[in-house]
């Protein structure tokens, strides 16, 4: 079973708009709801793909309603923990005009110290059976920076895979428990190493010192130049495919599910970065957040490859 750990649920609401104007009122040519929150899109993304799994996480108020539906509508199982406040609403504004993507992001989950142990308990119950775990986004208000890392050591003690996806303080303090893979972006890295990362060749030498030092493999995604896999043994470049991006957002979450995916099915890692590099694509072609079709997906698998660097 794949099990994926979502401390901050969100949904996200995609606003399409011609120019973004400063103090004027801006129309949408279109909006629409969609997954949002990293673990939990890869749940939704492994629902397309026909894989079960099962997705923890705290959730509150009817954004959590929305999302335990979203969820169930792909044949997730969804064990969330209720707690106070109200699952996120990230807004995303694609400005057609400079092609740029803003995320605006709130934090309104409420949560107690009891509502932690709880939801670790959860975790506790499922490890024995679980296969892999994916674990990410951001942690909500109370909870202390260390707390994914109490969560990958626990999954660890049951020898069982981390797929970890966070971004600044919580993938620093996320990291130092040893997860086996990570799947930074750009930004990302460049924030984990203290220096940006410019080029395919920065990426890589990044990339070496991640796993020198934490012993995680990093899965890393460079938008439209594709990515690059940095293994214990060997390093692969994954070109970008040619396709027409309508919202790029959700892309790296595919990564993670075709990772999980591979590592549930005993496959070799190779065979998840390709299901996962094609996952990305397919996000692509669509205007939700995570949204892609099945279809698209196995079209493009065959067309990812894999440059031994
Ligand atoms: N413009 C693009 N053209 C082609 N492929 C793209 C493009 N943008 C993203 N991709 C594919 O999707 C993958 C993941 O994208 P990206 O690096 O943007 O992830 P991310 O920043 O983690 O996104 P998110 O956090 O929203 O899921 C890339 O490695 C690439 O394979
Ligand atoms: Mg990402």
């Amino acid at each position: 079973m794949i099990v994926t750990l979502t401390p901050n649920t969100a949904t996200d609401h995609t606003l399409f708009i011609p120019q973004w104007e400063a103090g004027k009122t801006v129309r949408a040519t279109a909006s629409l709801w969609s997954m949002g929150g990293k673990a939990t899109d890869a749940s939704y993304i492994l629902g397309e793909l026909g894989l079960p799994s099962l997705a923890l996480g705290f959730a509150a108020g009817s954004t959590g309603d929305r999302v335990r539906a979203m969820m169930e509508s792909k044949g997730v199982t969804v064990d969330f923990t209720a707690v106070g406040g109200e699952s996120r609403v990230n807004t995303i504004i694609i400005d057609a005009a400079t092609g740029a993507q803003t995320t605006i992001t709130t934090n309104t989950l409420e949560i107690t110290p009891a509502q932690v142990e709880a939801l670790t308990h959860r975790l506790v119950a499922v490890l024995e059976d679980a296969d892999c775990l994916i674990l990410g986004g951001t942690l909500p208000p109370g909870l202390a920076p260390g707390q994914f890392a109490a969560w990958i050591d626990l999954a660890r003690d049951y020898g069982v895979p981390v797929i970890f996806d966070a971004s600044g303080p919580y993938l620093r303090a996320g990291i130092v428990a040893r997860p086996t893979y990570i799947k930074p972006n750009r930004d990302e890295l460049g924030e984990l190493l203290g220096r940006p990362i410019h080029t395919l060749d920065d990426a890589l030498q990044g990339g070496r010192e991640v796993l020198d030092r934490y012993g995680t493999a990093p899965i890393i995604s460079l938008g439209s130049e594709g990515g690059l896999a940095v293994l214990p043994d060997k390093a692969y470049r994954v070109p970008p495919l040619p396709i027409e991006v309508v919202s790029a957002a959700g892309a790296g979450d595919g990564v993670l599910a075709g990772l999980a995916a591979s590592v549930f099915r005993r496959q070799p890692i190779e065979d998840g970065l390709r299901l996962g590099f094609a996952c990305a694509a397919a996000v692509c072609l669509m205007p939700g957040t995570a949204e892609c079709k099945r279809e698209d997906v196995e079209r493009l698998q065959s067309q990812i490859t894999l440059e031994t660097l």
